[in-house]
């Protein structure tokens, strides 16, 4: 653990990536590699969050994040709590905000959450007085999602600047492309989407990102293909003609690799998987794939983001 980075850490949430400055990127980076070194000891845990108490509400499906998070807590020494919408009273009308503060009553620190609407944790941040995590909102962004791919990609390449990276697939109906737009831009990373236009949101250029709808150049050049799941919940109405045409085109699979893909290309997905659409079978468990490894530093990112946030709340200076 670092204290030094802990005591330049002002914020007293942590909502999205568009806020954070390259330093505060950096910052929980740093620290996460700190925390990944707890994680290979014989007795992977340490005290530094004991006698506080998390809770993750999820009002989404999850299976990577909410177990990260509440394994990453449990590392620092954290009592965690866990609620699911589908067994909460919010089935019974009970609204977010009364569910939050309801929870806030019984002296918790922390909340990380995850809802269907856009800005659900800002809304939340304004009425109770623990800290809030966002780790997902709609189609907005997933944070600690894109700090773990930036922190995985550093990893195995060593830096995040001059790097080519391809996102692929559903950009529209994504918080995940939202979040590594604004961390690996931040971080000076080349990044080009490519997806249907009909997945491609108007203007996503302003972010600063190329665009392109064709997948031999996505994957030309690329150092990283991060390739997204077709999100069909999201989708109110057929955005392609059908899945079977979407993985034609689209579909990462080793033929399109070999063809047009550098030899120590890096591929990324951030799961769930929909194996044989977006990813094919042995591209998924291949010898590029370091999807597992994403999911290992989850933990470890996740644990730098609890460690900081517990600091500023401890200290005086928040944001
Ligand atoms: N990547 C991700 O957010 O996965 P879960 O939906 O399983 O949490």
């Amino acid at each position: 653990m670092s204290k030094k980075n802990a005591m330049k850490w002002t914020r007293k949430h942590l909502l999205g990536i568009e806020e954070l400055s390259v330093e505060e990127v950096n910052l929980i980076l740093d620290q996460a590699a700190n925390f990944k070194e707890v994680l290979s000891r014989p007795i992977p845990k340490v005290p530094a969050l004991r006698g506080k108490t998390i809770v993750n509400l999820f009002c989404e499906a999850s299976t990577r994040t909410r177990s990260s998070f509440e394994l990453a807590a449990k590392r620092l020494s954290a009592d965690t709590l866990s609620i699911a919408a589908s067994s909460s009273s919010f089935v019974k009308g009970e609204t977010l905000r009364d569910t939050a503060q309801n929870i806030e009553a019984m002296k918790i620190d922390m909340i990380i959450m995850r809802h269907s609407c856009s800005g659900a944790p800002w809304f939340l941040s304004k009425h109770v007085d623990a800290a809030i995590i966002n780790a997902g909102d709609g189609s907005h962004e997933h944070p600690t999602q894109a700090l773990l791919d930036t922190f995985t990609i550093k990893e195995k390449l060593g830096k995040i600047k001059g790097l080519n990276v391809s996102i692929i697939g559903d950009i529209a109906h994504s918080r995940v492309a939202r979040s590594n737009i604004w961390a690996l831009t931040k971080l000076g990373a080349n990044v080009t989407v490519c997806g249907p236009k009909t997945l491609i949101p108007a203007q996503i250029e302003k972010m600063g990102v190329k665009v392109t709808y064709n997948i031999a150049g996505a994957i030309k050049g690329a150092d990283v293909l991060n390739v997204l799941r077709i999100q069909m919940e999201r989708q109110k109405k057929a955005l392609f003609p059908s899945i079977r045409e979407y993985t034609k085109i689209f579909g990462i699979n080793t033929e399109r690799l070999n063809k047009y893909a550098k030899n120590d290309i890096v591929i990324m997905h951030p799961g769930p998987i929909n194996r044989g659409v977006e990813l094919s079978q042995d591209v998924a468990d291949g010898e590029y794939s370091v999807i597992l490894e994403q999911v290992t530093n989850g933990v470890a990112v996740r644990m730098a983001v609890l460690f900081l946030l517990n600091h500023t709340k401890q200290s005086s200076g928040v944001k």
